[in-house]
């Protein structure tokens, strides 16, 4: 099976190419490396090109001759998205259609796509959310991943192709061996900003409010090993080739950890006191976002492996020490 990659050399596409490799997959990743880093392909092979650029993405997929794409590249900071709008309408949504169109034309029908809890918006109440709850994302970047997914059941709907999306919680840990790992220039995920203040690189953690209704006020999320997800993306893949198709699927643990725990199991890791303040709310965060994953176990046969707060900080932490010394 050949697969093509776009966005391999970021984050989750280099933990999922990894995983690809080790099932003895054929890929191409389709990079422009804004975000991503040619290291983190750990020697596989790259197009160098930019979704905006239609002639070079169809030549990508021409030459490559893929069985399906796995779409990973986007801009993916959730404040940005408010400021600039249409950088996120012009990357996410436009590219795509490009990607689709390149796709068709040469006959490339089955995708997997990066989606995200961010279409859920803010969920009436504190139940974990299900793929059938209410959509209403509350920012451009959830928009674009909505508007995605609406534009793959369309094309779905006229057997133009078959598509999984999927909607990722919050990703964090890294490879066990600390080959690959999270290196975005701006860190925004509160794990990676936690590590980051206790190696020193900030002096302190913002906690953005306190007092939400949840049992110590700080908000509550899904936190979900990168390798779990990687693995996931091989569910899709398979189960794209067994007619499973044109399905959204949520992937988290279901378990949630407050801003508080997640503070907490940091300093205990690193053994480092590192200085915590708490600062006003930010609009558009919700108390309780936790993922009802029935559907990704009962229907993909996905299980995770990793489902600890411990491990996922441990592999987050050892990455960060060896990105000190790579930097
Ligand atoms: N990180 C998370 O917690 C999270 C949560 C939900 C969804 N997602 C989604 O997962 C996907 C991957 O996220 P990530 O955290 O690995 O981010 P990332 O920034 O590390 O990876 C994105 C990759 O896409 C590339 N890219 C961006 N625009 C491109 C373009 N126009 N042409 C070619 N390449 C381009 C970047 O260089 C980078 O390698 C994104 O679609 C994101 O929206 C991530």
């Amino acid at each position: 099976m050949k697969v093509l990659v776009t966005g391999g050399a970021g984050y989750i596409g280099s933990h999922t190419l990894k995983a690809l490799r080790e099932e003895g997959i054929e890929t191409l990743t389709f990079d422009n490396l804004s975000t991503g880093h040619e290291w983190a392909l750990l020697g596989s092979q790259l197009f160098i090109g930019d979704l905006s650029d239609y002639g070079t993405i169809k030549k990508a997929i021409s030459l490559f001759k893929p069985d399906a794409v796995i779409h990973f590249a986007a801009s993916i900071q959730v404040g940005e998205s408010v400021l600039n709008p249409l950088l996120y309408y012009s990357n996410n949504l436009k590219n795509t259609i490009n990607l689709l169109n390149a796709m068709i034309e040469n006959n490339v029908n089955k995708i997997v796509f990066s989606s995200s809890a961010a279409v859920y918006g803010i969920p009436q109440s504190n139940q974990p959310v299900k793929e059938i709850n209410i959509t209403l994302p509350i920012n451009p970047y959830g928009q674009t991943k909505l508007m995605i997914e609406k534009i793959l059941s369309d094309m779905a709907h006229a057997n133009q192709i078959e598509y999984i999306s999927l909607r990722y919680f919050n990703a964090a840990g890294a490879d066990s061996n600390s080959l690959i790992g999270q290196a975005y220039k701006y860190a925004t995920h509160l794990i990676t900003r936690a590590l980051k203040t206790a190696k020193g690189e900030f002096d302190k953690l913002e906690i953005y409010g306190a007092n939400y209704p949840t049992p110590d006020g700080t908000c509550i999320r899904d936190y979900i090993h990168v390798d779990d997800l990687a693995q996931a993306h091989l569910s899709a893949l398979r189960a794209l080739n067994y007619n499973i198709k044109n399905e959204i699927f949520n992937i988290g643990y279901g378990t949630g950890y407050s801003v508080q725990e997640v503070i907490m199991k940091a300093k205990e890791i690193t053994n480092i006191d590192f200085k915590v303040v708490t600062v006003q709310r930010r609009e558009g965060d919700p108390p309780f976002l936790v993922a009802d994953n029935t559907k990704i176990k009962e229907l993909l046969k996905w299980v995770p492996k990793y489902d600890s707060l411990n491990y996922i900080i441990q592999t987050a932490w050892e990455w960060e020490k060896k990105l000190s010394k790579l930097q």
